[in-house]
Protein backbone atom coordinates (compact mmCIF):
# COMPACT_ATOMS: atom_id res chain seq x y z
CA UNK A 1 0.00 0.00 0.00
CA UNK A 2 2.57 2.50 0.60
CA UNK A 3 3.85 2.03 -2.76
CA UNK A 4 0.78 3.00 -4.32
CA UNK A 5 1.09 5.77 -1.89
CA UNK A 6 4.37 6.42 -3.96
CA UNK A 7 5.85 6.64 -0.42
CA UNK A 8 3.73 9.04 0.98
CA UNK A 9 2.21 8.28 4.34
CA UNK A 10 -1.43 9.20 2.87
CA UNK A 11 -3.48 9.34 -0.83
CA UNK A 12 -3.82 12.96 0.26
CA UNK A 13 -0.42 14.11 0.73
CA UNK A 14 0.60 12.13 -2.68
CA UNK A 15 -1.97 14.08 -4.64
CA UNK A 16 -1.25 17.36 -3.43
CA UNK A 17 2.22 16.91 -4.15
CA UNK A 18 0.93 15.47 -7.88
CA UNK A 19 -0.76 18.86 -8.47
CA UNK A 20 2.35 20.46 -10.84
CA UNK A 21 2.32 17.09 -12.71
CA UNK A 22 -1.60 16.95 -12.89
CA UNK A 23 -1.86 20.52 -14.80
CA UNK A 24 1.10 19.78 -16.99
CA UNK A 25 -1.44 16.60 -18.44
CA UNK A 26 -4.42 19.03 -18.40
CA UNK A 27 -2.56 21.35 -20.61
CA UNK A 28 -0.95 19.00 -22.74
CA UNK A 29 -1.40 19.17 -26.48
CA UNK A 30 -3.97 21.56 -25.85
CA UNK A 31 -2.33 24.82 -26.53
CA UNK A 32 -1.87 26.63 -29.83
CA UNK A 33 0.73 29.06 -28.40
CA UNK A 34 1.51 31.16 -32.38
CA UNK A 35 -2.55 31.93 -32.44
CA UNK A 36 -3.26 32.45 -28.87
CA UNK A 37 -5.85 29.86 -28.93
CA UNK A 38 -6.20 26.61 -27.16
CA UNK A 39 -7.48 23.18 -28.72
CA UNK A 40 -10.14 21.37 -26.40
CA UNK A 41 -10.20 18.08 -28.44
CA UNK A 42 -13.83 16.29 -27.21
CA UNK A 43 -15.17 20.05 -26.47
CA UNK A 44 -17.50 19.05 -30.15
CA UNK A 45 -19.64 22.20 -29.89
CA UNK A 46 -19.66 23.82 -32.64
CA UNK A 47 -18.25 27.52 -33.11
CA UNK A 48 -21.86 28.54 -34.24
CA UNK A 49 -23.36 27.19 -30.94
CA UNK A 50 -20.62 28.73 -28.91
CA UNK A 51 -21.79 32.24 -30.59
CA UNK A 52 -25.01 32.01 -29.93
CA UNK A 53 -24.34 31.59 -25.99
CA UNK A 54 -26.27 34.60 -23.90
CA UNK A 55 -25.85 33.12 -20.81
CA UNK A 56 -24.04 30.78 -19.01
CA UNK A 57 -24.89 28.29 -16.29
CA UNK A 58 -22.16 26.37 -14.15
CA UNK A 59 -23.44 23.58 -12.04
CA UNK A 60 -22.01 21.36 -9.68
CA UNK A 61 -21.49 20.04 -6.17
CA UNK A 62 -18.66 20.57 -3.26
CA UNK A 63 -15.03 21.37 -4.35
CA UNK A 64 -16.37 21.28 -7.54
CA UNK A 65 -18.78 23.90 -7.45
CA UNK A 66 -16.32 25.88 -5.52
CA UNK A 67 -14.14 25.51 -9.02
CA UNK A 68 -17.26 26.88 -10.90
CA UNK A 69 -17.56 29.98 -8.53
CA UNK A 70 -14.11 31.12 -9.54
CA UNK A 71 -15.37 30.09 -13.16
CA UNK A 72 -17.02 32.83 -13.14
CA UNK A 73 -15.03 35.52 -12.71
CA UNK A 74 -12.79 33.87 -15.61
CA UNK A 75 -15.61 34.02 -18.18
CA UNK A 76 -17.77 37.28 -16.95
CA UNK A 77 -13.96 39.08 -17.04
CA UNK A 78 -12.70 37.51 -20.36
CA UNK A 79 -16.11 36.55 -22.02
CA UNK A 80 -18.52 39.44 -21.29
CA UNK A 81 -21.47 36.82 -20.80
CA UNK A 82 -23.54 36.91 -17.32
CA UNK A 83 -22.23 33.24 -15.40
CA UNK A 84 -24.59 31.84 -12.78
CA UNK A 85 -23.31 28.82 -10.47
CA UNK A 86 -25.39 26.87 -8.57
CA UNK A 87 -25.70 23.75 -6.28
CA UNK A 88 -27.09 20.54 -8.71
CA UNK A 89 -29.38 19.81 -5.85
CA UNK A 90 -30.71 23.50 -5.55
CA UNK A 91 -30.87 24.11 -9.52
CA UNK A 92 -32.15 20.78 -10.32
CA UNK A 93 -35.89 21.78 -7.93
CA UNK A 94 -36.13 25.07 -8.83
CA UNK A 95 -37.78 25.76 -11.95
CA UNK A 96 -34.55 27.40 -13.63
CA UNK A 97 -34.51 29.99 -16.89
CA UNK A 98 -33.08 27.79 -19.30
CA UNK A 99 -33.64 28.27 -23.07
CA UNK A 100 -31.74 27.37 -26.51
CA UNK A 101 -29.18 30.10 -26.08
CA UNK A 102 -28.19 28.92 -22.50
CA UNK A 103 -24.43 27.61 -21.91
CA UNK A 104 -24.66 24.87 -18.52
CA UNK A 105 -21.64 23.58 -17.86
CA UNK A 106 -21.59 21.09 -15.28
CA UNK A 107 -18.40 20.34 -13.45
CA UNK A 108 -17.74 16.49 -11.60
CA UNK A 109 -13.98 14.75 -10.88
CA UNK A 110 -16.38 11.26 -10.74
CA UNK A 111 -18.75 12.35 -13.93
CA UNK A 112 -21.58 10.38 -11.36
CA UNK A 113 -22.51 12.36 -8.76
CA UNK A 114 -26.40 11.78 -9.17
CA UNK A 115 -27.66 14.93 -8.32
CA UNK A 116 -25.23 16.74 -10.95
CA UNK A 117 -26.59 14.08 -13.71
CA UNK A 118 -30.08 15.57 -13.03
CA UNK A 119 -29.13 18.91 -13.26
CA UNK A 120 -27.80 18.11 -16.63
CA UNK A 121 -30.72 15.92 -17.57
CA UNK A 122 -32.76 18.90 -16.47
CA UNK A 123 -30.95 21.53 -18.65
CA UNK A 124 -30.81 19.40 -21.49
CA UNK A 125 -34.39 19.04 -21.61
CA UNK A 126 -34.94 22.80 -21.27
CA UNK A 127 -32.74 23.42 -24.30
CA UNK A 128 -29.53 24.12 -22.84
CA UNK A 129 -26.39 22.65 -24.67
CA UNK A 130 -23.76 21.29 -22.15
CA UNK A 131 -20.13 21.21 -21.65
CA UNK A 132 -19.03 18.85 -18.73
CA UNK A 133 -15.46 19.41 -17.33
CA UNK A 134 -15.25 15.70 -16.08
CA UNK A 135 -11.81 13.99 -14.64
CA UNK A 136 -12.83 10.42 -15.14
CA UNK A 137 -12.52 9.19 -19.08
CA UNK A 138 -16.76 7.68 -20.14
CA UNK A 139 -18.53 8.65 -16.92
CA UNK A 140 -22.20 9.00 -17.09
CA UNK A 141 -22.01 13.14 -16.91
CA UNK A 142 -18.92 12.90 -19.71
CA UNK A 143 -20.49 10.06 -21.60
CA UNK A 144 -24.33 12.28 -22.15
CA UNK A 145 -22.67 15.71 -22.60
CA UNK A 146 -23.02 17.42 -25.25
CA UNK A 147 -18.94 18.12 -25.53
CA UNK A 148 -16.20 17.25 -22.75
CA UNK A 149 -13.13 19.22 -21.74
CA UNK A 150 -11.04 16.81 -19.53
CA UNK A 151 -8.73 17.69 -16.32
CA UNK A 152 -6.67 14.82 -16.86
CA UNK A 153 -5.45 14.78 -13.17
CA UNK A 154 -5.07 11.01 -12.95
CA UNK A 155 -7.22 8.92 -10.32
CA UNK A 156 -8.45 10.77 -7.28
CA UNK A 157 -8.28 8.38 -4.38
CA UNK A 158 -8.30 10.73 -1.17
CA UNK A 159 -11.78 11.71 -0.77
CA UNK A 160 -10.85 14.95 0.47
CA UNK A 161 -10.52 16.67 -3.80
CA UNK A 162 -7.23 18.66 -4.46
CA UNK A 163 -5.09 17.75 -7.86
CA UNK A 164 -8.76 17.51 -9.26
CA UNK A 165 -10.07 20.76 -7.77
CA UNK A 166 -6.93 22.78 -9.13
CA UNK A 167 -7.34 20.80 -12.73
CA UNK A 168 -10.86 21.88 -13.10
CA UNK A 169 -9.50 25.52 -12.41
CA UNK A 170 -7.20 25.22 -15.67
CA UNK A 171 -9.99 23.56 -17.30
CA UNK A 172 -11.90 26.40 -16.75
CA UNK A 173 -9.23 29.07 -18.02
CA UNK A 174 -8.46 26.71 -21.42
CA UNK A 175 -12.24 26.64 -21.69
CA UNK A 176 -12.56 30.81 -21.22
CA UNK A 177 -9.77 31.03 -23.55
CA UNK A 178 -11.45 29.14 -26.09
CA UNK A 179 -15.19 30.57 -25.86
CA UNK A 180 -13.47 34.49 -25.79
CA UNK A 181 -11.23 33.80 -29.06
CA UNK A 182 -14.56 32.19 -30.61
CA UNK A 183 -16.77 35.43 -29.75
CA UNK A 184 -14.11 37.67 -30.04
CA UNK A 185 -13.65 39.22 -26.50
CA UNK A 186 -9.95 37.59 -26.18
CA UNK A 187 -8.02 38.70 -29.33
CA UNK A 188 -4.75 36.56 -30.30
CA UNK A 189 -2.49 39.00 -28.25
CA UNK A 190 -4.52 38.48 -25.18
CA UNK A 191 -4.84 34.70 -25.64
CA UNK A 192 -0.86 34.71 -25.94
CA UNK A 193 -0.85 36.31 -22.83
CA UNK A 194 -2.92 34.27 -21.10
CA UNK A 195 -1.73 31.51 -22.49
CA UNK A 196 1.89 32.57 -21.71
CA UNK A 197 0.67 32.92 -17.66
CA UNK A 198 -0.86 29.29 -17.91
CA UNK A 199 2.16 27.52 -18.73
CA UNK A 200 4.62 29.03 -15.73
CA UNK A 201 1.71 27.37 -13.23
CA UNK A 202 3.63 24.43 -12.73
CA UNK A 203 6.81 25.56 -11.70
CA UNK A 204 4.97 28.34 -9.38
CA UNK A 205 3.37 25.11 -7.95
CA UNK A 206 5.83 23.24 -7.47
CA UNK A 207 7.89 26.43 -5.41
CA UNK A 208 4.75 26.64 -3.48
CA UNK A 209 4.65 22.95 -2.06
CA UNK A 210 8.01 23.92 -0.89
CA UNK A 211 5.50 25.81 2.09
CA UNK A 212 5.09 21.82 3.36
CA UNK A 213 7.06 22.08 6.66
CA UNK A 214 6.00 25.71 7.48
CA UNK A 215 2.40 24.57 7.26
CA UNK A 216 3.31 21.28 9.35
CA UNK A 217 4.44 24.07 12.00
CA UNK A 218 1.39 26.31 11.26
CA UNK A 219 -0.75 23.14 11.90
CA UNK A 220 0.76 23.08 15.40
CA UNK A 221 0.25 25.70 16.91
CA UNK A 222 -3.34 26.53 15.90
CA UNK A 223 -4.61 22.66 15.78
CA UNK A 224 -6.63 22.81 18.43
CA UNK A 225 -8.94 25.53 17.92
CA UNK A 226 -12.33 24.56 17.80
CA UNK A 227 -13.65 26.94 14.85
CA UNK A 228 -11.51 28.60 11.77
CA UNK A 229 -12.50 31.29 9.51
CA UNK A 230 -11.28 31.93 6.18
CA UNK A 231 -11.83 34.89 4.40
CA UNK A 232 -10.79 35.84 0.69
CA UNK A 233 -12.11 38.59 -2.08
CA UNK A 234 -13.00 38.01 -5.43
CA UNK A 235 -11.62 35.74 -7.86
CA UNK A 236 -9.95 34.32 -4.17
CA UNK A 237 -13.03 33.96 -2.15
CA UNK A 238 -14.13 30.54 -3.44
CA UNK A 239 -11.01 29.39 -2.20
CA UNK A 240 -11.82 30.43 0.99
CA UNK A 241 -15.18 28.07 0.66
CA UNK A 242 -13.02 25.47 -0.31
CA UNK A 243 -9.70 26.22 2.42
CA UNK A 244 -12.91 25.82 5.24
CA UNK A 245 -14.34 22.78 3.39
CA UNK A 246 -11.03 21.29 3.29
CA UNK A 247 -10.65 21.63 7.15
CA UNK A 248 -13.87 20.69 8.01
CA UNK A 249 -14.10 17.63 5.53
CA UNK A 250 -10.63 15.69 7.41
CA UNK A 251 -10.38 17.69 10.49
CA UNK A 252 -13.63 17.61 11.85
CA UNK A 253 -12.64 21.07 13.07
CA UNK A 254 -16.07 23.72 12.23
CA UNK A 255 -14.86 26.18 9.93
CA UNK A 256 -16.23 28.86 7.63
CA UNK A 257 -15.24 30.75 4.52
CA UNK A 258 -16.81 34.54 4.15
CA UNK A 259 -16.32 37.08 1.81
CA UNK A 260 -13.78 39.24 3.42
CA UNK A 261 -15.84 42.56 2.75
CA UNK A 262 -18.87 40.54 4.40
CA UNK A 263 -17.30 39.70 7.69
CA UNK A 264 -18.43 42.79 9.41
CA UNK A 265 -22.65 41.62 8.62
CA UNK A 266 -21.91 38.54 10.98
CA UNK A 267 -18.60 36.29 11.37
CA UNK A 268 -16.92 39.33 13.13
CA UNK A 269 -18.77 38.71 16.33
CA UNK A 270 -17.23 35.28 16.65
CA UNK A 271 -13.81 36.67 16.44
CA UNK A 272 -11.74 36.51 20.10
CA UNK A 273 -8.42 35.39 20.53
CA UNK A 274 -9.05 31.48 20.33
CA UNK A 275 -10.24 31.91 16.51
CA UNK A 276 -7.43 31.42 13.87
CA UNK A 277 -8.15 33.66 10.88
CA UNK A 278 -6.57 32.32 7.53
CA UNK A 279 -6.84 35.30 4.97
CA UNK A 280 -5.95 35.01 1.45
CA UNK A 281 -4.26 38.90 0.82
CA UNK A 282 -1.97 38.08 -2.69
CA UNK A 283 -0.88 41.58 -4.41
CA UNK A 284 -3.56 42.07 -6.74
CA UNK A 285 -6.45 44.94 -7.16
CA UNK A 286 -8.14 43.81 -4.15
CA UNK A 287 -5.05 43.75 -2.01
CA UNK A 288 -6.09 47.18 0.00
CA UNK A 289 -9.21 46.16 0.95
CA UNK A 290 -8.27 42.82 2.00
CA UNK A 291 -5.48 44.26 4.11
CA UNK A 292 -8.17 46.22 5.83
CA UNK A 293 -9.83 43.53 6.51
CA UNK A 294 -7.10 42.11 7.98
CA UNK A 295 -6.27 44.80 10.39
CA UNK A 296 -10.25 44.89 11.40
CA UNK A 297 -9.64 41.17 12.71
CA UNK A 298 -6.13 42.17 14.31
CA UNK A 299 -8.08 44.91 15.79
CA UNK A 300 -10.59 42.09 17.70
CA UNK A 301 -7.77 39.72 19.01
CA UNK A 302 -8.15 37.37 16.06
CA UNK A 303 -4.97 34.98 15.38
CA UNK A 304 -4.50 35.92 11.60
CA UNK A 305 -2.82 33.26 9.50
CA UNK A 306 -1.89 35.65 5.79
CA UNK A 307 -1.99 33.79 2.94
CA UNK A 308 0.02 36.34 0.54
CA UNK A 309 2.58 37.17 -2.04
CA UNK A 310 6.18 36.51 -1.57
CA UNK A 311 8.58 39.23 0.07
CA UNK A 312 5.09 41.25 1.15
CA UNK A 313 6.59 42.86 4.14
CA UNK A 314 3.42 44.98 5.15
CA UNK A 315 1.35 41.89 6.16
CA UNK A 316 4.60 40.06 7.79
CA UNK A 317 4.61 42.73 10.19
CA UNK A 318 0.79 42.59 11.01
CA UNK A 319 -0.12 38.75 11.45
CA UNK A 320 0.72 36.27 13.49
CA UNK A 321 1.75 33.73 10.50
CA UNK A 322 2.88 34.45 6.82
CA UNK A 323 2.62 31.91 4.45
CA UNK A 324 4.00 33.06 1.11
CA UNK A 325 3.28 32.27 -2.32
CA UNK A 326 5.05 33.12 -5.58
CA UNK A 327 3.59 36.21 -7.16
CA UNK A 328 1.34 34.98 -10.56
CA UNK A 329 -1.43 35.87 -12.37
CA UNK A 330 -4.24 37.04 -11.24
CA UNK A 331 -6.36 34.85 -12.81
CA UNK A 332 -4.31 31.80 -12.26
CA UNK A 333 -3.32 32.92 -7.94
CA UNK A 334 -6.71 31.05 -6.72
CA UNK A 335 -4.30 27.50 -7.88
CA UNK A 336 -1.18 28.99 -5.83
CA UNK A 337 -3.44 29.88 -2.76
CA UNK A 338 -5.11 26.52 -2.99
CA UNK A 339 -2.13 24.26 -1.66
CA UNK A 340 -1.30 26.15 1.24
CA UNK A 341 -4.84 25.58 2.72
CA UNK A 342 -4.80 21.86 1.59
CA UNK A 343 -1.54 21.39 3.21
CA UNK A 344 -3.27 23.14 6.59
CA UNK A 345 -6.15 20.89 6.32
CA UNK A 346 -3.91 17.87 5.82
CA UNK A 347 -1.36 18.49 8.93
CA UNK A 348 -4.27 19.69 11.04
CA UNK A 349 -6.10 16.19 10.21
CA UNK A 350 -2.49 14.15 10.77
CA UNK A 351 -1.95 15.68 14.03
CA UNK A 352 -5.60 14.92 15.33
CA UNK A 353 -5.42 11.22 14.35
CA UNK A 354 -8.13 11.25 12.04
CA UNK A 355 -8.23 9.19 8.59
CA UNK A 356 -7.32 11.41 6.20
CA UNK A 357 -7.97 9.31 3.36
CA UNK A 358 -11.42 8.35 4.00
CA UNK A 359 -13.32 10.74 6.86
CA UNK A 360 -16.31 9.81 8.14
CA UNK A 361 -19.78 10.31 6.88
CA UNK A 362 -18.08 11.09 3.46
CA UNK A 363 -18.16 9.39 0.33
CA UNK A 364 -15.92 9.65 -2.67
CA UNK A 365 -18.87 9.66 -5.28
CA UNK A 366 -21.99 10.46 -4.21
CA UNK A 367 -24.29 8.49 -6.61
CA UNK A 368 -27.52 8.38 -4.92
CA UNK A 369 -29.91 11.42 -4.00
C1 LIG B 1 -18.40 14.32 -2.78
C2 LIG B 1 -16.91 14.35 -2.57
C3 LIG B 1 -16.36 15.75 -2.82
C4 LIG B 1 -16.77 16.23 -4.21
C5 LIG B 1 -18.28 16.14 -4.42
C6 LIG B 1 -18.64 16.34 -5.87
O1 LIG B 1 -19.01 15.07 -1.77
O2 LIG B 1 -16.58 13.95 -1.26
O3 LIG B 1 -14.94 15.75 -2.74
O4 LIG B 1 -16.33 17.55 -4.39
O5 LIG B 1 -18.77 14.86 -4.06
O6 LIG B 1 -18.10 15.27 -6.60
P1 LIG B 1 -17.83 15.30 -8.16
O7 LIG B 1 -17.28 13.95 -8.48
O8 LIG B 1 -19.16 15.55 -8.82
O9 LIG B 1 -16.87 16.40 -8.43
Amino acid sequence: LMAEKGGYKHFMLKEIFEQPRAISDTIAGRLLEEEGDVYLESLSLPDGELKKVERICIIACGTSWHAGLVGKFLLEEHCRIPVEVDIASEFRYRNPVVNDRTLIILISQSGETADTLAAMREGKARGGKNVAICNVVDSSIAREADGVVYTHAGPEIGVASTKAFVTQLVALYLFTIKLGRTIGTIDKEKGQAMIASLVKVPALLEKTLELNHQVESVAKRYMNARDFLYLGRGINYPIALEGALKLKEISYIHAEGYPAGEMKHGPIALIDENMPVVILVPQNANYEKVASNMEEVIARGGRVIAVCSAGDREIAGKAEVTLEIPQDNDDLAPILLSVPLQLLAYHVAVLKGTDVDQPRNLAKSVTVE
